[in-house]
């Protein structure tokens, strides 16, 4: 589907990947529908970007708000969905209560799920693009991302196994993993460990560019950053390489969780 052509309902429209990539879809043509829970921030953008382009607050943790951004999505007459919004938590696997292991869930396994359903079963029948945004560590379980892991790594099964289900269909879903991004979905302590650990931290801007660039070429998976990308395919093949990798550092890592709790 040509950008041009594109009415693009996206989720976690005010976040950091975001608001760099809707300026960039704005540019390339594309109408907007953003979602989001901040009003103030959602009008905001709106106003830089054009009277074209909509928003709607909502929140996608709740069947209600997902059923609202589903309705807003049929009045707009949307034909691409990007399923942004996430939450993220960096910390041992004890302090997570069944409360924040079930909002996690929840926003970024559970509702891209019923969002994509009902967006392409609901919608009409015509040709749409899903892009699921994932992550690095949806490909690779890192110590004490036990629920974000859990959440993307079930967000990549499903998009695969929806991919391969589709096969002949006119509908495109695709997944999109970046590496780490200076946004604020990382706490300061993540922030603080990646520079410790020498992870290379991406710009939202360029992420939002290879973001663009994947729904151009409607490629089925994108996985951004060198070495992340050795390391996902590495992790598939041999756990262990990974495991060795990543306890050499292990000490480094606990010094920051600790941070977190302290
Ligand atoms: N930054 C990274 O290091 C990184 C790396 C790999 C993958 N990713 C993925 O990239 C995506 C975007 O993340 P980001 O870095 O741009 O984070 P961000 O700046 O924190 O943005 C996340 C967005 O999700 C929205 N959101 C959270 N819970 C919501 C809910 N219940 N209902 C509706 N919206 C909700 C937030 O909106 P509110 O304004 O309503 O809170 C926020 O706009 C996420 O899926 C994340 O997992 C990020």
């Amino acid at each position: 589907m040509k950008l041009s052509d594109a009415r693009v309902v996206i989720t976690g429209a005010t976040g950091g990947i975001a608001q760099s990539t809707v300026y960039l879809l704005a540019e390339r043509g594309a109408c907007l529908l953003l979602v989001g829970r901040n009003s103030d921030k959602l009008i905001a953008l709106v106003k830089h970007l054009g009277s074209e382009h909509s928003w709607l607050s909502a929140d996608i943790s709740t069947a209600r708000g997902r059923a609202d951004v589903m309705l807003e999505a049929q009045r707009f007459g949307a034909n691409m969905l990007v399923n942004n919004a996430g939450i993220s938590e960096f910390n041992e696997f004890a302090q997570f209560s069944d409360a924040r292991l079930t909002e996690a869930m929840n926003v970024n396994l559970l509702a891209p799920m019923c969002l994509t359903r009902s967006f392409l079963y609901e919608l009409g029948d015509s040709a749409k693009v899903v892009l699921n945004v994932g992550s690095a560590l949806g490909s690779i379980g890192y110590p004490y991302y036990s629920s974000y892991c859990a959440t993307k790594f079930g967000l990549r099964g499903f998009t695969e196994s929806l991919q391969r289900e589709l096969t002949g269909s006119p509908h495109k879903v695709l997944y999109f993993a970046p590496r780490a991004t200076d946004t604020s979905i990382n706490s300061e302590a993540v922030k603080q460990m990646n520079r410790a650990l020498g992870s290379k931290t991406d710009s939202p801007a360029a992420v939002a560019e290879a973001l663009v660039k994947q729904l151009e070429q409607e490629s089925k998976r994108v996985f951004i950053g060198w070495p992340e990308k050795l390391f996902t395919r590495l992790n598939g093949l041999w756990p262990e390489v990974v495991d060795n990798a990543i306890s050499k550092k292990f000490t480094k890592i606990q010094k920051f969780v600790k941070m977190v709790n302290s």
